[in-house]
């Protein structure tokens, strides 16, 4: 996603060899050794993850030094033949953006990145920092812009993901996200808010910047919610029907009402 995007965005244009090298380099790591809970499930079960990070965005502090454990290895290393004042900008530079992933910092940085579209300066460094940021947080939750039948069996990946979570919450007395709760989360309602709320402001604001993404890349977005609200009214008269108010998917009344 990071490589379509630098080429709708025609960043080689715009950008320098080495900021193209920290935005792929850090897509690629982003993520590393991810151990499926999330943060807040860290901090509270008070992991080795968060006392190892003191509670601050444990995880993707993890993700970055993992990358960088990687990058030591001789064979690894593909900055072995950068200068080592160069190599301390690209790092400080793809620590920046592996952090910045954290959903927990979404607002302060789309804030930030808002400030800069209306008279944006790529000569400006702070301005491109901004940028950057929000591009790899596009590509990391970019999941609703491919088609549909790529996206979807992801979603169900995602919401197994928060079960195996919200289970092990109950299981040791810790608090549970409703939206990760498996009798009360279904396909649409988790990604209904999610794009409306989410995505789509963040993708049209990058729009201002790149209008070429919105055929691409927001349209998708739209279809996606327009699809996803489809479901929701289906799993809505579904369980009116079924007497069961809200909370069932449509998976689970059809498999209760045929068995
Ligand atoms: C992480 O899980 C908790 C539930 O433990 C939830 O409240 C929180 O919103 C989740 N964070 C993200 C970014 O999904
Ligand atoms: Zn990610």
């Amino acid at each position: 996603m990071m490589y379509g995007m630098i080429h709708l965005c025609n960043l080689q244009d715009k950008l320098s060899r080495t900021d193209m090298c920290i935005l792929m380099t850090a897509a690629v790591c982003h993520d590393l050794d991810h151990p499926g809970y999330n943060n807040t499930y860290q901090i509270n079960a008070r992991t080795e993850l968060a006392v190892r990070y003191n509670d601050i965005s444990p995880l993707e502090n993890h993700h970055s030094a993992v990358a960088f454990q990687i990058l030591s290895m001789p064979e690894c290393n593909i900055f072995a033949n950068i200068e080592p004042e160069s190599f301390k900008q690209i790092r400080q530079a793809i620590i920046t953006l592996i952090l910045a992933t954290d959903m927990a910092k979404h607002g302060e940085i789309l804030d930030s990145f808002r400030q800069t579209v209306d008279n944006f300066d790529f000569t400006k460094e702070e301005h491109v920092k901004c940028l950057k940021m929000v591009l790899i947080k596009c590509c990391d939750i970019s999941n609703e812009v491919r088609p549909t039948e790529v996206a979807e069996p992801w979603v169900d990946c995602l919401l197994e993901e928060y079960f195996m979570q919200s289970d092990r919450e109950k299981s040791e007395g810790l608090p549970v996200a409703p939206f990760m709760d498996r009798d009360k989360v279904t396909k649409p309602t988790a990604q209904i808010g999610f794009i409306k709320f989410v995505l789509i402001p963040m993708f049209e604001t990058v729009m201002k910047l790149f209008p070429q993404i919105e055929e691409i890349m927001v349209q998708p977005l739209r279809d996606s919610r327009d699809h996803y609200e489809e479901l929701k009214h289906i799993d809505d008269a579904m369980s009116e029907v079924a007497g069961t108010k809200g909370g069932h998917s449509l998976c689970s009344w059809l498999n209760s009402s045929i068995a």
